[in-house]
């Protein structure tokens, strides 16, 4: 299995941060954003991924990331030109697809939880053995601003909506998706909506449409944040402040994730956690490598 991480877009509910900053680049407590989807595909044991970036941001990610040969992984950038949609970076990666199935990660969610991964996996493993899609439902109480999921007790998807008046259920779509290899072609096939963009929502109907479309809840006990207002990206930052500090290890720390994975080996952890000597982020690399920071 792939990933796509969507890092594009216009981040125009962060303005005036992000008329020049992009918003995946911005710090969620004591890293940039983009670590938190890219762990979560490295959780999964997922080491090529695809990122789609805006043509003026291609530079700071490839300087930030690389190749990701430094944490033991494959990376590529993929520029969209403009940003067309959530369904529009399934067509601008189509290539890097190619015939895998894919996890599809907004990259200004943020997910947290005891055993999300377990869930996760879950849900890929039922793409990976029957083909189709997967959603995860997250309740909420105010569901209209969400896209919205209803499903009945085997997972089978009987309804999604974008943004329903009157909402048929109260689980909110989290912006993590698994597809099989179909994703890029239907996305091909959508048309834009009203609001001249390529809605993920047209290509997970067209999965429904085909019986193909499951959905899993991540229930209470996970925290799911989209860090795109002021607001959100805020109460993202101090979740990830207080779990970290309560608890001691860190969420997202992309270098841990690659040292646990087998990925890097002890000296090449090191040799990052040098540079970061100064932080709390840099001596947590040297206590997980076994050294005194
Ligand atoms: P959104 O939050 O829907 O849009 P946005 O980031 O452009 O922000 P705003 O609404 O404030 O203008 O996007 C969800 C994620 O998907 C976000 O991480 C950016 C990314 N994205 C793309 O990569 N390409 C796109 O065409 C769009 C619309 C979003």
């Amino acid at each position: 299995m792939k990933a796509v991480i969507l890092a594009g877009g216009s981040g125009t509910r962060l303005y005036p941060t992000t008329l020049v900053v992009n918003k995946h680049l911005l710090p969620i407590y004591n890293k940039p954003m983009i670590y938190y989807p890219l762990s979560i595909a490295m959780l999964l044991g997922i080491s090529e991924v695809g990122i789609v970036v805006n043509p003026q941001d291609l530079a700071a990610f490839k300087s930030l990331l690389s190749d990701g040969s430094w944490l033991g992984m494959k990376i590529q950038f993929f520029e969209q030109d403009k940003p067309r949609g959530l369904a529009d970076g399934l067509i601008v990666c189509k290539d890097f697809v190619d015939d895998s199935n894919l996890l599809y990660i907004l990259g200004d969610n943020i997910l947290f939880g005891h055993d999300l991964v377990k869930v996760l996996k879950e849900g890929a493993e039922r793409v990976l053995k029957q083909g189709g899609a997967c959603v995860f439902g997250y309740y909420v109480n105010d569901p209209t601003r969400f896209g919205v999921v209803e499903f009945d007790e085997s997972g089978n998807v009987l309804s999604v909506e974008e943004k329903p008046s009157k909402p048929r259920s109260n689980y909110a779509i989290v912006g993590l998706y698994f597809f099989d290899k179909a994703a890029c072609e239907i996305a091909r096939s959508v048309k834009p909506s009203e609001r001249g963009e390529l809605e993920i929502t047209s290509v997970l109907e067209e999965y429904l449409k085909m019986n193909k479309l499951f959905a899993k809840v991540i229930g209470r006990g996970f925290a799911w944040f989209d860090a795109g207002t002021h607001d959100s990206f805020l109460e993202a930052g101090e979740f990830v402040a207080r779990i970290e500090q309560r608890t001691g290890l860190m969420i997202g720390c992309v270098e841990e994730i690659a040292f646990r994975n087998g990925w890097i080996d002890k000296n090449s952890l090191i040799n990052l956690a040098k540079p970061l000597s100064k932080t709390s982020y840099g001596q947590y690399l040297m206590r997980i490598a076994g050294e005194k920071p």
